[in-house]
Parts: C-alpha cells; structure tokens; sequence
C-alpha cells in the first residue's frame, strides 16, 4: 500500500501523517509531496526519514491512496492526474465537495456510498464533519425538520499564519503578519471565509449544502453563523435541532452515547461538558449539554465540540482510506 501525503509539510498533513501512524495504517511507502520550495525536506514517519517530493514525481510513483490538504486550486488541477494514474484521491479542500459526481464522506454517516469506480472522494468541511456525526443517528430516529447552528471555531483551521497571528497578538505585537481582516486575540470575528451575495459567508453556506449531501436528505433545513473566536485545539458549536417527532432526553444521551465516534461528556452536576481545550489531539467527536428547547415542541438544544484537524480534517481522511481497505474498493 503506497500513501501520498500532498500537502504534508502543511498544518493539516503533517495531522494527517501523526494520524496514519498512530493508528498503524498499513502502508509499505510513504510519499510526502509539497510544493517544489520543499522538495528534498526530510519527513520523519515512524522513525525513518522520506524526502519531499513534487506532484510530478508523486504521480509517476502510481500511489494507491493521495490524501489531498494543499488547497482547493492544487486539487482541482492535480487530483484528476492522480486519479488517471490510478490512484484514489481523498481530498480535504472544498473542489470536490458539492460536485454531483462526487461522495462527500463522512465514514459514521454514509461510507456505504463508496464504490470501486469512485477514484476522487471529497472529505466534508471541518464544521460541517463533526455536526453530521451527531445528527445522522438522530435523524434516522426522530427526523430532523429544522438545524439552526452557531460555530466558535479554532484558528489551527486557518493555518499556520493564523496561529502566528494570535500568538503575536498574545506577546503584544500588533503589526506582525496577518491571516484575518482583525485582531483575533481578545476578539470574536463573526466572519469565516468570504461573504457571498445572499449575506452568509462561504463556510455558512458549506455547512447548509454539504449537511444535507452527505445525510442525503434535501428536506433538511439548515441555517448558519459561523464565527472565529481565539482558540486552538477545536470547533465548538451550538446546534438548536428541531424533529418531526418528539424525543426523550434520556434516549438522545443514550442514542449519543452508543454511537461509533462520539463521546458523549453530559453531566452538568460535576460541571463536565466538552471542550476544545479536551478534544485537543483526540479522533472522536464530544457531544453535551443536551437538554430540550423550552420554546419550541420536538426541539432540542446541544453542543458539540471536535478537533478540527484531526476528526475535522486528517482523521476522517484516513478513516476513509481505512475503509476503502477494509472494503478492498481500491
Ligand atoms: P509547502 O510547504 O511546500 O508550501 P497549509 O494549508 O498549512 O498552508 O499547507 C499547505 C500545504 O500544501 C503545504 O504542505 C504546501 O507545501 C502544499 N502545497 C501548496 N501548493 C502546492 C503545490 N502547488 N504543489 C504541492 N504542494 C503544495
């Protein structure tokens, strides 16, 4: 099994290596790839060193697997290459994701989807990831009408110049390099990616259509603000879901708390609820104070809270590629 990593000196890659080896994927070769300003840099993966190479020599190497984190206009011109090269492509930009020829995965919610002929699969949006976690198996129970969700987002989904930005900003230095149209530090930015005509901003309008893609369910109403606040470690969101059906309490923990990938952190008594601070570096997604929406019938109130790297990004990539394994769909 040979994995590229295209993108791997990057935030998200170097996750997505720490993520294949510790969960001890069995790959026989490993290829990072970046931009040719890398080639030739050392990689470290479990104990031995591979050298950087470009996407030209990465596609010539035949990969089985490339786990795409290098930018949307890098996938949309090389993914196609890997792909007719004979490798299956799993991209963590947004290219892919809302071309109707393509899955858009989350592996909890709808691996089945996944084919042998599907030789580039998009992974979702960080936010959007960790949301559909927790709605897919109450949908299937109570089915949901109506999501109204407020996100508190991590830098580390930024990048590396946002982290910079706020670690700057912390030491008092204010005309330091910036990723944000504001200072972050001691600050709320209730904007993430551009704004589009409707007045939503990009990520807001990701996680609308990208919900309802992966549930496969067009019925389901989303609306969204998604909002950048100083924070390292993970995506916190506030999700009001409205069901046709009403629900016990009771059951949605327990439903929460039997469910593959979720840690369900609810007990308000000992003041314990998720936190980035405790998703920081974890592969599940925390789920807590769930509690019923006192103004609304059938309406339940949560929080969800995951690493945006790791379940949010390079975790779900591999979970996908282990799946393709298990399968044998590659
Ligand atoms: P490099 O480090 O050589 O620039 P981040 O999102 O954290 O900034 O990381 C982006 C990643 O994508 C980096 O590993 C970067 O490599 C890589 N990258 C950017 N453009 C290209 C390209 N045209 N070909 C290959 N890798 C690229």
């Amino acid at each position: 099994m040979k994995i590229a990593v295209v993108g791997a000196t990057g935030l998200v890659g170097t996750v997505m290596l720490k993520v294949l080896e510790e969960r001890n994927f069995p790959l026989t070769e490993l290829i990072p790839v970046a931009s040719e300003k890398s080639v030739g840099k050392e990689i470290t993966f479990k104990g031995k060193q591979f050298k950087v190479v470009n996407m030209e020599t990465a596609i010539a190497m035949k990969p089985d697997i490339a786990l795409f984190s290098a930018g949307g206009g890098t996938s949309l011109k090389y993914a196609p290459l890997f792909a007719e090269a004979g490798t299956t492509v799993i991209d963590n930009s947004s290219a892919w994701r809302m071309d109707p020829s393509k899955k858009l995965i989350v592996p909890e919610v709808n691996a089945y989807e996944l084919s042998i002929d599907d030789k580039i699969i998009a992974n979702p949006n960080c936010s959007t990831i960790q949301m559909v976690v927790a709605l897919k198996p109450l949908h299937d129970k109570y089915r949901i009408k109506r999501v109204v969700v407020s996100t508190y987002q991590s830098v580390t989904g930024t990048g590396v110049k946002a982290v910079e930005q706020m670690m700057n900003e912390r030491k008092g230095i204010l005309d330091g390099p910036m990723a944000y149209p504001y200072q972050i530090d001691l600050n709320v930015i209730p904007q993430i990616d551009v704004f589009e005509a409707n007045g939503y901003t990009k990520e807001e309008m990701k996680m609308i259509k990208e919900t309802r893609k992966i549930m496969g369910d067009e019925s389901i109403r989303v609306t969204a603000t998604t909002v950048r606040i100083p924070v390292m470690g993970g995506h916190s969101e506030s999700v009001n879901i409205e069901f046709e059906n009403d629900f016990d309490v009771a059951d949605v923990k327990s439903l929460m708390e039997k469910t593959q990938g979720i840690i369900l952190v609810d007990d308000i008594d000992n003041l314990k609820y998720p936190m980035p601070k405790d998703a920081h570096e974890k592969d599940e997604v925390f789920v807590g104070r769930i509690r019923r929406d006192e103004s609304m019938p059938n309406t339940l109130n949560m929080w969800i809270v995951a690493d945006n790297l790791r379940k949010g990004a390079a975790t779900n990539a591999v979970q996908i590629a282990e799946f393709l394994l298990q399968k044998e769909l590659i």
